[in-house]
Parts: structure tokens; C-alpha cells; sequence
């Protein structure tokens, strides 16, 4: 079947782009052409306040001088140096300074390219850890439903997102379960922080547990805040259940913090915002402030010890990417710390927490709106969906904030993502919200 072409720009023709509609977005196009600190610029010339930090990555605000400089100066010092049987100073250094901030215990880090890699990392070092403890079978995993892991097929796999998975469903990995997701509006709606409800809901892996047989499960993989998929905040109490269940049957647990880490939720990472350690945590976007491309699998030392100390001789770990830990990358997310560091960003989102959640709840009563909920410089602005065509005023909204509001949101399904970079001043956020509301009223 061919689909009817609409007439748009030839020049927009060769790109296929990644989770978009492209028959639609070629038709009227939403072109960014720079950024700086809490704006882009549209191509008509337009400054798009940036509600959602890029894609959850842009922490510290657009194009940063340091950050720039430090990978100027890296393309001209070592453009690339191979990262199998090689290394470069940086990715030393940048390993050493995120474990001054990971959650202690967490000393040990594998660099990739992105968030996908990173999680794709995760699985295969939770089985070569059990492989080297001589338990070879626990080689199953456990996600959540609406979770969203990348898109590698590992990622796919335990994560919860069925139209990322049904066109692949004949090759998924064979071993995996889900637990329940935790979004339940007849019980969390208009949630402040953590909504009281639903600390049992991590209870289901005890019956995966008796299915399966926990010596046949590897790890499970949750995001501690799941992000893409919508905004789900933990209830109280889940994670330190999960944490026990994981202990008493012998399973890793991994955190994917892709978007939490680096001050999303006021701390280093969601771990140490809700005091509950994994054995593992995936990280990417906020490492570099998304300069340039990393991920990062960032393990427990048990870990690392017990894969390196199983080989005596030759490599231990069959598991690498060209690109692991990138000159131009290790500089950016050197450079990043030390901006975070100096600016105190994670403290200064804790501190604007507050200010934000009273912002966003103001939404309530808004036209459309049956959810607001929020957890540090997060929130989810739930709208009811429209009958037989859901997603589709959601959109409408983005589409609307964009090219009318001059404010760039995210949408999935019928939810509005929030996530500013965490430089932004109450006058901004006050900004955002009013521009968002207008958005709500001018849609039907
Ligand atoms: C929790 C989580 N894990 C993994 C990923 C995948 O990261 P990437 O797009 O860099 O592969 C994302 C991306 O948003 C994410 O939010």
C-alpha cells in the first residue's frame, strides 16, 4: 500500500527521523536552529523556552561555555583514541569523578554511547556476574510494564512500551516477565511528590519469583521515576520493597537513570533521592548535558570484581563500542561535573522543588487536564483523551506551544512531560506554566 505524499520542502526529503511522524512534521516543519541557556531558536527566528530540557538532557542549560570549550579543545588535543586494549586520561578521570557522586558502593564504570547501550550493558553484565559466581542460569529479567529502557533489543525486551515491541515481538529475548506499572489515577491523582498508594504493587515479583524460580533470574530493571512513558512517580514505600524482594532472592537490581540522574529529582540520582541503592545504574543524557553522545553502566564493586577476578588471563568481558568513553565525550562530561559542581545545579533544583510543584499544580482545574503530579523539576500534566482518537489533543497542545506559546513541551499518549534544564528562575517557570495554560484553553 503507498501512502499519498504531502507536498513539502525537497531539502526535508532523505531524513528518516527517529519517533516522529514524518509525513506530518515535513508538512509544517518545527526546525531548531540554536540554543542558549533556558531557549532555542526556531528557524523564523523565534526564542522557544525550553520546557523539557532537549529530551531530559540538558541539564545545566543550552550550549555552556565550558562545556563548549572543553570539547574544542578536545577535537584539537586527541580526536580518538581506541578504547579496546587502549585508553586516553579522560575516561579515567571522568570514571573516577562520577564515582565521587554515584551512590556509594556504585565505584566501577563501563562507558557507552547512549542510554540504549548503556541499558544493553546493564543485562549483559547482570548475566556475566552470574555466569562468574557459578549460578550460569540466572540468566532471566525482570521489567515493568511502561517502562522504557531504549531500543536496543535488550532494552525493548524488558521494557514496558507495546508499540516498541509488537512489530518485533518474534525476536524479543525469550526470559523476561513484568512487574505491574504503579499509575493508578483512581488512587494517585493529583499526587504532590510520592502518592501514598501502591508500595504493594512490587509484591507481583514475588509471584514471578515463584513461577520462575528465583534462581533463574538475573536482575530486574526498573526506572526508579519512570519519565518517557508519561511521568510515574514511585509510590511510597515500592522501591525499598523492590530493593528487600531483589536481596532476599538473590537478584540485582538495576536502577536505569538515564533521565533521573544528574539532579532531575534534586540529588545526584533518583538512588540517593529515595535512599534505595540498586547494584547497577544506567545513566546517559545529563552526563555530557548532552553535548556530546554517552551512556554509562556504573556498577557495584562485587560486580566488577567477581567478572574481572573469573578470567586469569586475557580479557574478561566480551562487551565494548568503538566509541566507549570518546575523547570528545569524556571531556564534555568532565567539563559538565565541574559546571554542575560549581553551580551547585542539584541542590538549586532541590531548592526550587517547592516553587515548581506549587507552579504546576496550579494547572489543576485547567481545560482537559485529569492528573498533575510532580517529583523534583518533573511533572505530568495528564489530559483526558479525546473519544476514538487518543494522543491526539496532547499533541495539539505540543503542537500549539510550539508554533503559538514559543514553548517547546513533550507529549506521550494524552500526557505533557515537563522537565526544564534545572538553571531555570521562577519567573521562567511562572512563564512556562502560563504559556502551557494557554495552550489548554486555545485547545478544544
Ligand atoms: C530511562 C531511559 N532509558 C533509556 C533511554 C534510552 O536512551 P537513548 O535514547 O540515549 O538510547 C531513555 C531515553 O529517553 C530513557 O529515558
Amino acid at each position: 500500500m503507498t501512502t499519498p505524499t504531502i507536498a513539502h520542502d525537497p531539502a526535508l526529503d532523505a531524513l528518516w527521523m527517529p519517533f516522529t511522524a514524518n509525513k506530518a512534521f515535513k508538512a509544517r516543519p518545527r526546525l531548531l536552529v540554536s540554543a542558549k541557556d533556558m531557549h532555542y531558536q526556531s528557524d523564523d527566528g523565534r526564542q522557544i523556552l525550553d520546557g523539557t530540557a532537549g529530551l531530559w538532557c540538558v541539564n545545566a542549560g543550552h550550549s555552556r561555555a565550558p562545556i563548549v570549550e572543553a570539547i574544542s579543545k578536545a577535537a584539537a588535543t586527541l580526536d580518538f583514541a581506541p578504547a579496546f586494549q587502549m585508553g586516553h586520561p579522560g575516561s579515567f578521570q571522568l570514571a573516577t569523578k562520577l564515582k565521587g557522586i554515584l551512590p556509594a558502593g556504585i565505584d566501577h564504570v563501563f562507558f557507552s554511547n547512549s542510554g540504549s547501550e548503556a541499558v544493553d550493558s546493564a543485562l549483559k553484565i547482570a548475566m556475566a556476574y552470574h555466569i562468574a559466581r557459578g549460578e550460569p542460569q540466572r540468566s532471566r529479567f525482570v521489567g515493568r510494564l511502561r517502562g522504557y529502557h531504549g531500543v536496543g533489543f535488550g532494552g525493548i525486551s524488558v521494557g514496558g512500551i507495546e508499540p516498541n515491541k509488537k512489530p518485533f515481538a518474534a525476536q524479543l529475548l525469550p526470559g523476561v516477565d513484568h512487574l505491574p506499572h504503579t499509575h493508578d489515577l483512581s488512587q494517585n491523582a493529583f499526587s504532590k511528590g510520592q502518592p501514598a498508594w501502591g508500595a504493594h504493587l512490587a509484591d507481583a515479583l514475588e509471584e514471578i519469583v515463584a513461577t520462575r524460580g528465583a534462581d533463574t533470574i538475573a536482575a530486574v530493571i526498573v526506572e526508579p521515576m519512570a519519565g518517557s512513558t508519561g511521568v510515574l512517580i514511585p509510590p511510597a514505600g515500592y522501591l525499598e520493597r523492590l530493593r528487600a524482594l531483589c536481596d532476599a532472592h538473590g537478584i540485582l537490581l538495576i536502577f536505569d537513570e538515564v533521565i533521573t540522574g544528574f539532579g532531575r529529582l534534586g540529588t545526584p540520582f533518583a538512588a540517593q533521592a529515595f535512599n534505595v541503592i540498586p547494584d547497577m545504574i544506567t545513566l546517559a543524557k545529563g552526563v555530557t548535558n548532552a553535548a556530546v553522545p554517552m551512556g554509562a553502566t556504573c556498577v557495584q564493586g562485587k560486580i566488577y570484581d567477581t567478572v574481572i577476578n573469573a578470567t586469569e588471563q586475557g580479557i574478561e568481558f566480551f562487551h565494548g563500542y568503538t566509541y566507549s568513553g570518546h575523547p570528545l565525550a569524556a571531556a564534555a562530561g568532565l567539563a559538565t561535573l565541574d559546571l554542575y559542581a560549581a553551580e551547585d545545579t542539584f541542590a538549586r533544583a532541590a531548592a526550587m522543588a517547592p516553587y515548581w510543584e506549587a507552579a504546576v499544580h496550579s494547572l489543576c482545574g485547567a481545560p482537559h487536564v485529569i492528573d498533575v503530579r510532580n517529583l523534583g523539576i518533573v511533572a505530568g500534566v495528564e489530559l483526558e483523551a479525546r473519544a476514538g482518537r487518543p494522543g491526539s489533543r496532547a499533541y495539539d497542545v505540543f503542537v500549539d506551544c510550539f508554533f503559538n506559546q514559543n514553548l517547546l513541551v513533550r507529549v506521550t499518549g494524552d500526557i505533557i512531560a515537563l522537565s526544564p534544564p534545572l538553571i531555570i528562575s521562577r519567573a521562567q517557570i511562572d512563564e512556562l506554566v502560563g504559556k502551557l495554560r494557554r495552550a489548554l484553553d486555545a485547545t478544544t
